[in-house]
């Protein structure tokens, strides 16, 4: 059965989707989670676009032992050098360059003939070939460009050291038939195409970049370019979930299957969405709040009996458990660290501890604590394991239907200092941001706000994602509690940590 490998660009396409800008500690996370998934190569951003970006494309090759970490260049040798500077530490470096091949790109943005891209083709892979041995090249919007010139230029990259060739439907523009029939095509006429993967690289536009990627892959693509939950500009990339679910579910039909661990696929999704403050659709397939839901009443019979009859999948397949486990102020760490590690979690001893401590915390607020409360404890640890600083002392509010809201919010600084204010507000949390924002002495914006319950019932735990601005800078921020009120305070305070760390880091 051939294995198809699967390329993550969550952190490069993905987050060049507005409001998905992460910062170095939530990529290097979501990268750890991706290398838990099994993904086979991870593009960690783009190098040579910014210091910020040069660092955090560093740190992902630095931190990674299994995957291969990639970051795209333009092909110019200034940019390729930068990238490799970047990457150079990673166990499985690859560079990916990137040069346009559709007549409408080289003539309104490079403003090249096609005999100066085949030229600089040659010349740019040979550079960057020089540097590392595996060389993806990506012909940017292969599917308007002439499918005879595109040949050419594979032709020269494979002749030049290309080890992956990558026909990127950039607008999203393809159907599957014409997408797998371009790849049949290529690989049937591009010299030297037996000694290179094929990989696809969709855009959502229509619709159809799950369906266009299948198609590359029965069409003989053996990499798939993807993001988690198909984040991605415009419409999104093509959703990783369902590229290797359908897989698992048909690979006889494709005669093709993957390595991922599927069961990590749901925290995967849920730590993305808690980085970049975007929940998944509720009918999304694979990851979306209903896609296991049934209601009963509405099903044939046999449906509920719980096999496959029915269903393509089982929710354990992605990881997704409706294990409850009742535990309470008796029980013990073991059990707790038992299930922690059967969640799929590897947490180090100081994070377990941590971890522990607010389980008990919570088994003191609610009544039963499900997978899914452990994992938003999880998530919320890891949202907050950055320098504090700021942190939540305690908070007052007075709020009613008949007065205006007021909140006292208490603070201590990184130093200890303590420092505590009194706003008003259109509500308790307006109220509460205000006053945040007099101890913190700078003009920040709220841009977003979400909210949403972690599990049902009335004890459920909240969990509040924010965005913030601040003096052209943005970050993001996530809270959780039992309390809304309590995980609204937390997500803006933890907003303003990122802010604020990730100005320090700017300025080293
Ligand atoms: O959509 C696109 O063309 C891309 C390439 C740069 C790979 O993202
Ligand atoms: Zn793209």
């Amino acid at each position: 059965m051939r294995q198809i490998q699967l390329f993550d660009t969550t952190l490069r396409d993905g987050e060049q989707t507005p409001g998905c800008s992460m910062n170095m500690k939530e990529k290097i996370d979501m990268a750890r989670q991706l290398e838990l998934l099994g993904v086979h190569v991870i593009e960690a951003g783009i190098a040579s676009a910014s210091q910020s970006d040069f660092n955090s494309v560093r740190a992902v090759a630095r931190e990674l032992h299994k995957a291969k970490v990639t970051s795209m260049s333009r092909a110019l040798t200034k940019d390729i050098d930068s990238t490799w500077e970047a990457l150079r530490h990673a166990r499985y470096p690859r560079i990916h360059l990137l040069l346009p091949t559709s007549d409408t790109l080289l003539e309104n943005r490079l403003k090249k003939s096609r005999q100066e891209v085949l030229e600089q083709t040659e010349q740019m892979v040979r550079y960057a070939k020089k540097l590392c041995e595996d060389i993806e090249f990506s012909a940017e919007d292969a599917t308007r460009s002439d499918p005879e010139f595109l040949a050419k230029v594979f032709e020269t990259a494979i002749a030049a050291g290309a080890t992956v060739v990558n026909i990127p439907d950039s607008i999203g523009y393809a159907t599957p038939e014409e997408y797998g029939n371009l790849i049949r095509f290529l690989r049937g006429s591009v010299k030297g195409a037996e000694h290179v993967v094929f990989s696809s690289h969709c855009h959502n536009d229509l619709g159809l970049a799950v369906a266009n990627s299948l198609s590359a892959i029965l069409a003989g693509a053996d990499e798939v370019q993807c993001t988690i939950n198909g984040i991605g500009e415009r419409a999104g990339n093509a959703a990783l979930e369902e590229i290797v679910m359908t897989l698992k579910a048909r690979s006889a039909y494709y005669g093709a299957d993957t390595t991922i661990d599927t069961a990590q696929i749901y925290k995967t999704s849920r730590l993305l969405s808690t980085i970049t403050g975007i929940k998944v659709q509720p009918n999304k397939a694979i990851v979306g709040e209903n896609a296991f839901a049934q209601e009963s009443g509405t099903l044939p019979p046999g449906m509920l009996s719980g096999n496959l009859s029915y269903e393509s999948m089982k929710p354990e397949a992605v990881g997704l458990t409706t294990n409850k486990i009742v535990l309470g102020k008796q029980s013990g760490r073991h059990a707790f660290n038992d299930r922690v590690k059967e969640l799929g979690y590897n947490v180090d001893f100081a994070l377990s501890n941590t971890l522990f401590k607010q389980f008990k915390e919570l088994a003191d607020k609610k009544k039963t604590v499900s997978d899914r409360d452990i994992e938003a404890l999880v998530r919320s640890i890891l949202a907050q394991e950055i320098p504090k600083s700021y942190a939540l002392e305690r908070y007052v509010i007075n709020t009613g239907n008949t007065i205006t809201p007021t909140s006292s919010i208490a603070l201590i600084g990184e130093d200890g200092s303590r420092t505590e204010k009194v706003a008003s507000g259109f509500g308790p949390v307006d109220a509460s941001f205000n006053a945040i924002n007099k101890i913190v002495g700078r003009a920040v914006k709220l841009e977003e706000y979400s909210i949403g319950a972690v599990t049902e019932g009335r004890d459920a735990q909240g969990e509040v994602s924010v965005k913030i601005s601040s003096e052209g800078a943005t970050a993001k921020g996530y809270g959780l509690s039992t309390d809304v009120i309590e995980a609204s305070i937390l997500a803006y305070i933890n907003a303003i940590n990122n802010l604020i760390y990730d100005r320090s880091r700017e300025e080293q």
